[in-house]
C-alpha cells in the first residue's frame, strides 16, 4: 500500500532530521558526477534501498551500483559534521535539494549556525567541443552563517580508489603535486588494462582530484580512517602521502583535501574541486582504416592531461555561465512547449544522456562514442542512438553526424556483409570492432529505418546536404531493403526486444514506410529525381495499405494494433514521431488524431502500456508519442511521467522501462541509459 511506504520514509527522515525539500522532483537516482561511461556516479535516492536522496548518510555510486567513495565533512567552531557519504559523524541538515540540466544542488544548514550550497555541476557544452571533450565534473561547496555569527570553518572533502577500478583488489597507485595553481591527487590502476572494464568501470587511465592550491588547503592519502580523523581532529590534514600502494579494499586509501576558510560571517566563502579521468587513447575502432586505438578529443587541445585538468579547475566561472544558460535554454524551450512536468523530465534526462558518449579522436576527425549502459554496453547501438536523438538534435545537430559516421564509415568500406544496417559498431564499448562476419543482433527494419530517419533528420536541422550525397548510394542499398520487407514485415524482433519477436509488426511497417519517404526527400535534395519519383509512390501506396492492416477501425475508440489483424492488441505508435520530425507528411492527419483519443483510454497510473503483451512501458516512447498527440494528451502523457519520477520506487539512474502500475522494474533492469535523450522530442516537434 503507498501509504505505509511513505510513512515508513517520512519516519526514517524524522529521525535524521528536518526533511528536505525536492524540486522539481524527487529523482529515483540523483545525479553527481555525470559525464561520460566511466565517469557516472549518482546518489541512490529511492526510498527502497535509497535513504531517499540524502547526500550526507549513504555512500554515493556508479552507476552499475558499487560504491564510488567521496565523503564530505566540515568542522564548525571545533565540531565535526558529515555533508557527503558515510564518515562516522554527526551529519548535517539537508533542507533542499535542487537540479536543474547541468547541476545537483544541496542546500544544508549545519546546527543552524552555518548554510551550505552544494553544488554538483557536470557541464554540458554541445556546441564547444574543447570543453565537452573533457572527462571532468566540479563540486563547489559554499558557506555562509545563518546566525549572524562569525564562525571557524574548515570544508573537507575526499575520494577513495574505488573510482579506478571495478575490481576492488585491484593495487592502485597514487601521487600528489601541484600546476598552475591547482593541487592535485593523481590516482590510477598500477596495472592499467587499456580498452577493458571490471564491473562496468574503466580500468585504465588516470583520475584527478583537484583543489585549488591556495594557503588554507591541506592534503593526506593513507586510509580512510586515518585520513578523516586527522580532519575531525585537527581541522587540518598532515600535509602527508601514503606510499604503501595496495589494493583498493585494502585499507581503503582514500585522498584528501581540506580548506582552511576561516572566520565565516555573513558573506559566502567558498571552495571548489574538480574530479575526472584522462585517458590518452579512449576507445579502439575498425573505421575505414585498420582496427586501432582512437584518442580521446581533449588530446587535440591540450598538450598534457595536468593542462587539461588546470584549464578545466580555472574555467569554473566561465563553465557555470555556459552550464546556465544550458538549463535556461531547456527551461525556458521545455515550458514553453509543454510545462514543468516536462522540463521535471528533460531536466533529469541530459546529463544521463551526455553522459553515456565521450568525444574521441582529432578535430580533423572528431567521433562520438556512445555506450548502450546496462542493457548490453554494446557501441553507438543504431536503435539506441535513434531513441536519444531529439537530444542531438536539439542541441548540436554535428553530434548527430559525429555518432553515426563510425557506421557509415565502417559499412562503406566494405566491412558489414548484409543488405540491411548493421545494428552496433562493436558488441563490447569502447571497442568498436564491427561486425565483419554479420553476426551482431538482427533487427534489420528498424536499424535501416533508423538511419535514414536520422540521417535526413541531421542534414535538415543542419542544412548538410553534402552528407546525403556522400552516402547515398548505402542509403538507397537499405532503402531497397525496406522496399521488401516495410509493407508486410518478416518474423523479427523490434529495438523493443525484450518484448520478443513478432510479425507484422504496425509500428516496425510504419517505421519502414517512413524511412522509404525520407529516402525519397534525399533523393530529390540530391538530384536523383527517378528514385524520388519512385520511392515517394512506393511508400504512399504502403502507407495506404498499411491504413487498412494496422488499424482496428471497428474498436471504440479505433486505434492501431500491435500486429496486423489482431483487433484486440495495441501499442505505442512511436514511430509516427518522424513522420512529423521529418515534415514528410506522409501519414494522414486522422491516424495522429485516432491515436491521440485512443491513449487516454488504456492508462494506467503511470503512463500507457508497451504494448498489450505487457504492463511495462518505455519512457522514451511515451516522450515521442507525447511529442505527436494533442496538447491533453500530451499532457497526460508528461504529467504521468513526472508522476513516476516523483514516485517510482525504482532508487537507480532513471529507467526507461518500467511497470505502469507499480512503477517498478519489469524483469529488465535498465538504468541510466541514453535512451532518455529521447524526452527532447516533443521539442522538435513544436506545433
Ligand atoms: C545558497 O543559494 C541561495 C540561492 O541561490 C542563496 O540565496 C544563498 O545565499 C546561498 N547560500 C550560501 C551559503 O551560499
Ligand atoms: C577491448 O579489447 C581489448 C583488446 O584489444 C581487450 O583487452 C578488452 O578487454 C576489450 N574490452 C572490452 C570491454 O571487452
Ligand atoms: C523502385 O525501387 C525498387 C526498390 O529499390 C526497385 O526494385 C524498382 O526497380 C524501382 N523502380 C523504378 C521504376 O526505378
Ligand atoms: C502478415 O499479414 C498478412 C496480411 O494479413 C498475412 O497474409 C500474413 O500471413 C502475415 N504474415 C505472418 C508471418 O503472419
Ligand atoms: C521533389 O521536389 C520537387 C520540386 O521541389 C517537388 O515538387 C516534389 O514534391 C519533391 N518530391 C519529394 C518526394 O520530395
Amino acid at each position: 500500500m503507498q501509504l505505509s511506504l511513505g510513512l515508513l520514509v517520512a519516519s526514517l527522515v524524522t529521525s535524521i532530521g528536518a526533511q528536505s525539500t525536492f524540486s522539481p522532483a524527487r529523482p529515483p537516482a540523483i545525479p553527481l558526477a555525470v559525464r561520460s561511461p566511466y565517469l557516472s556516479t549518482w546518489l541512490d535516492a529511492g526510498s527502497d534501498g535509497g535513504n531517499g536522496g540524502y547526500l550526507a548518510g549513504q555512500w554515493p555510486v556508479f552507476w552499475q551500483n558499487q560504491v564510488t567513495g567521496w565523503a564530505g565533512m566540515i568542522r564548525v567552531d571545533g565540531n565535526v559534521y558529515t555533508w557527503m557519504g558515510l564518515p562516522d559523524t554527526k551529519t548535517v541538515n539537508q533542507v533542499a535539494y535542487e537540479y536543474t540540466s547541468t547541476k545537483s544542488i544541496f542546500t544544508m544548514h549545519v546546527d543552524n549556525k552555518l548554510e551550505m550550497n552544494i553544488t554538483f555541476l557536470s557541464p554540458i557544452t554541445p556546441e564547444d567541443f574543447k570543453r565537452q571533450s573533457l572527462v571532468f565534473s566540479y563540486l563547489n561547496v559554499e558557506v555562509s552563517s545563518l546566525d549572524g555569527q562569525d564562525h571557524d570553518v574548515q570544508v573537507y572533502a575526499d575520494i577513495s580508489a574505488e573510482w579506478v577500478s571495478g575490481d576492488r583488489n585491484a593495487v592502485a597507485e597514487w601521487d600528489y603535486g601541484t600546476t598552475d595553481g591547482v593541487a592535485y591527487h593523481k590516482v590510477y590502476r598500477q596495472t592499467q588494462l587499456a580498452f577493458s572494464e571490471k564491473n562496468e568501470q574503466g580500468e585504465w587511465g588516470y583520475w584527478y582530484w583537484a583543489t585549488d592550491a591556495s594557503s588554507g588547503m591541506t592534503h593526506q592519502s593513507g586510509s580512510a580512517g586515518d585520513v578523516r580523523s586527522e580532519f575531525s581532529n585537527n581541522g587540518k590534514l598532515a600535509n602527508q602521502g601514503d606510499t604503501n600502494f595496495r589494493a583498493i579494499q585494502n585499507d581503503w586509501p582514500v585522498f584528501g583535501f581540506s580548506s582552511d576558510l576561516g572566520s565565516v560571517g555573513s558573506s559566502p566563502a567558498s571552495t571548489l574541486f574538480s574530479l575526472g579521468l584522462t585517458q590518452d587513447q579512449a576507445a579502439q575502432y575498425e573505421g575505414a582504416q585498420s582496427y586501432g586505438p582512437v584518442p580521446s578529443l581533449w588530446k587535440s587541445y591540450f598538450d598534457t592531461e595536468l593542462a587539461a585538468l588546470a584549464f578545466f579547475h580555472h574555467d569554473y566561472s566561465e563553465s557555470t555561465i555556459f552550464a546556465t544558460e544550458f538549463d535556461e535554454k531547456v527551461a525556458r524551450d521545455s515550458i514553453a512547449t509543454a510545462g514543468q512536468d516536462y522540463l521535471t523530465i528533460t531536466s533529469l534526462s541530459a546529463r544521463q544522456a551526455f553522459g553515456a558518449t565521450q568525444l574521441c579522436g582529432t578535430q580533423e576527425k572528431t567521433y562520438l562514442f556512445l555506450k548502450e549502459i546496462s542493457s548490453d554496453g554494446n557501441m553507438n547501438t543504431v536503435d539506441v542512438v535513434f531513441p536519444a536523438y531529439p537530444i542531438f538534435l536539439y542541441s548540436n545537430p554535428a553530434l548527430l553526424r559525429l555518432v553515426l559516421d563510425p557506421l557509415f564509415e565502417n559499412q562503406e568500406a566494405g566491412k558489414y556483409p548484409n543488405d540491411y544496417s548493421m545494428h552496433d559498431m562493436g558488441s563490447s564499448y569502447p571497442n568498436a570492432t564491427g561486425h565483419s562476419d554479420g553476426s551482431d543482433e538482427k533487427m534489420p527494419l528498424e536499424e535501416c529505418g533508423d538511419m535514414l530517419i536520422m540521417t535526413l533528420a541531421y542534414s535538415q536541422k543542419s542544412g548538410d546536404t553534402d552528407y546525403l550525397k556522400l552516402h547515398y548510394n548505402l542509403l538507397k542499398k537499405w532503402t531497397s531493403y525496406l522496399v521488401a520487407d516495410s509493407l508486410y514485415p518478416a518474423n523479427q524482433i523490434s529495438t523493443d526486444d525484450f518484448a520478443g519477436s513478432l510479425a507484422n509488426q504496425t509500428n516496425l511497417a510504419l517505421k519502414g514506410m517512413i524511412g522509404i519517404q525520407a529516402m525519397a526527400v534525399i533523393a530529390n535534395k540530391t538530384g536523383h529525381r527517378d528514385d524520388a519519383a519512385n520511392f515517394t509512390s512506393i511508400a504512399h501506396d504502403y502507407i495506404t495499405q498499411w491504413q487498412e492492416l494496422a488499424i482496428a477501425k471497428d474498436a471504440s475508440p479505433p486505434h492501431t494494433t500491435l500486429s496486423y489483424g489482431d483487433t484486440n492488441s495495441h501499442g505505442l505508435l512511436y514511430n509516427l514521431f518522424a513522420d512529423a520530425q521529418l515534415g514528410l507528411g506522409l501519414v494522414p492527419q486522422s491516424v495522429y488524431q485516432m491515436q491521440s483519443n485512443f491513449y487516454p483510454t488504456v492508462a494506467n497510473k503511470y503512463g500507457v502500456p508497451l504494448d498489450t503483451r505487457h504492463a511495462y512501458t518505455k519512457s522514451d516512447w511515451e516522450c515521442f508519442a507525447a511529442a505527436i498527440a494533442s496538447v491533453d494528451t500530451r499532457n497526460m502523457f508528461l504529467k504521468d511521467l513526472a508522476t513516476w519520477i516523483n514516485e517510482t520506487p525504482t532508487n537507480r539512474p532513471l529507467t526507461d522501462l518500467y511497470d505502469t502500475e507499480s512503477g517498478n522494474y519489469p524483469q529488465n533492469t535498465f538504468v541510466a541509459r541514453p535512451v532518455m535523450g529521447g524526452s527532447f522530442a516533443p521539442l522538435l516537434v513544436r506545433s
